[in-house]
């Protein structure tokens, strides 16, 4: 008798394009190899990041995802559920264990059951961590503190802006630079005013009313989470040795990024979050959890999506007006 390996439901790209892209298919299960953990998915992420990977767009991110097709072609990146079983030499965690995190440069989250190395970015759940908040951690809160932390070097009392206040990222980045101690204007549209005011932020700019960029030598810190402004266009907004930090990468970007790092006080910074070492993530994680513990984040969900309708999330975030985070539901 033959044994029939088992499988599972996983959502599948085997193209870039449109949201109509994804299939839910009937794929084998990982299995479960020395150092690695087995994990019954509860709940995945679809951010913006993961519409670019689906898009293949802009063109030199194929350099990671795969030239003419993805290279993983299960899509998904955050991921928060239950380990099922452990390889040989997994010591920190056994079956049954709560745990969250991101398989940044693997994705595969958007399906049943996830295989990941006990030495990736996995990490333990507290107790009163909910699953719906936990796996759209490692968006917008991982790459705010990446961005304000890390690169930003963000301290107590500075002048903070934070564009696109009210997404994934903004969201986050607002509550961060007000517990790191910030001064925190934030900017969004009329009807994301009172959001963004319940997350703490010191002034509200309506984006729709004033063009931020007016306001003369006001910031040490711009965090444009959304990629809408350009550094030559913001640049009088700085204070004299203030920085402009966007993750959204582009070539004139690069340009000002190198030019400034040469030859100006102001800099302009990009930086790539989930091309961090795993070790350098976790310690991000641990960092963000104890911040989590003292009530100074949470977690804005928008919507939630079964995963059989992944493409609906997908068609939901290129519309552009996300709140917060989209979560994706496995049962
Ligand atoms: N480099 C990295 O490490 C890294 C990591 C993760 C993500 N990212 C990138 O970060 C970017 C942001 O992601 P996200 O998930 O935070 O975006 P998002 O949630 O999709 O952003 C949507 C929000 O942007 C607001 N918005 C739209 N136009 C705006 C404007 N002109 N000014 C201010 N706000 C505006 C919308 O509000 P209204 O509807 O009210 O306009 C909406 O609430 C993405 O490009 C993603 O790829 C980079």
């Amino acid at each position: 008798m033959t044994m029939q390996n088992p499988t599972m439901k996983a959502m599948v790209a085997t193209a870039y394009g449109s949201p109509k892209v994804f299939q839910l298919q009937t794929v084998p299960m990982p299995r479960v190899k020395a150092g690695t953990l087995l994990i019954k998915v509860e709940v995945s992420s679809a951010t913006r990041a993961e519409t670019m990977m689906r898009t293949g767009k802009p063109y030199f991110g194929r350099l990671f995802t795969g030239l003419r097709k993805p290279k993983n072609a299960i899509p998904g990146t955050g991921f928060a559920g239950t380990v099922t079983a452990v390889g040989a030499g997994v010591n920190d965690f056994k079956p049954g264990d709560r745990v969250f995190g991101e398989s940044a440069t693997n994705f595969k989250t958007n399906a049943e059951y996830l295989s990941i190395s006990q030495d990736a970015v996995v990490m333990h759940m507290p107790d009163a961590l909910s699953f719906a908040d936990a796996a759209p951690l490692s968006d917008g809160a991982i790459t705010s503190i990446n961005f304000l932390k890390e690169v930003g070097k963000i301290k107590a009392g500075q002048a903070v802006l934070i564009n696109g206040a009210s997404g994934s990222l903004g969201t986050s980045a607002v509550q961060l630079a007000k517990y790191y101690g910030a001064k925190v204007t934030a900017v969004c549209s009329t009807r994301n005013v009172g959001l963004v005011r319940s997350l703490g932020a010191d002034e509200v700019i309506d984006y729709t009313k004033t063009d931020f960029s007016t306001h003369t030598a006001a910031y040490d810190l711009i965090f444009d989470t959304v990629g809408k402004t350009s550094y030559p266009q913001v640049k009088a907004a700085l204070k004299p040795e203030g920085v402009y930090l966007s993750p959204v990468l582009s070539f004139p970007l690069l340009a000002w990024s190198l030019y400034t790092a040469l030859f100006s006080a102001k800099k302009a910074v990009f930086a790539a979050t989930g091309l961090r070492k795993p070790a350098e993530l976790r310690t991000m994680f641990t960092h963000l959890l104890e911040i989590i513990a003292a009530g100074k984040h949470k977690t804005i969900i928008d919507r939630q999506f079964p995963l059989e309708k992944l493409a609906e999330a997908h068609t939901y975030i290129d519309a552009g007006h996300k709140k917060g985070n989209l979560i994706i539901t496995h049962n």
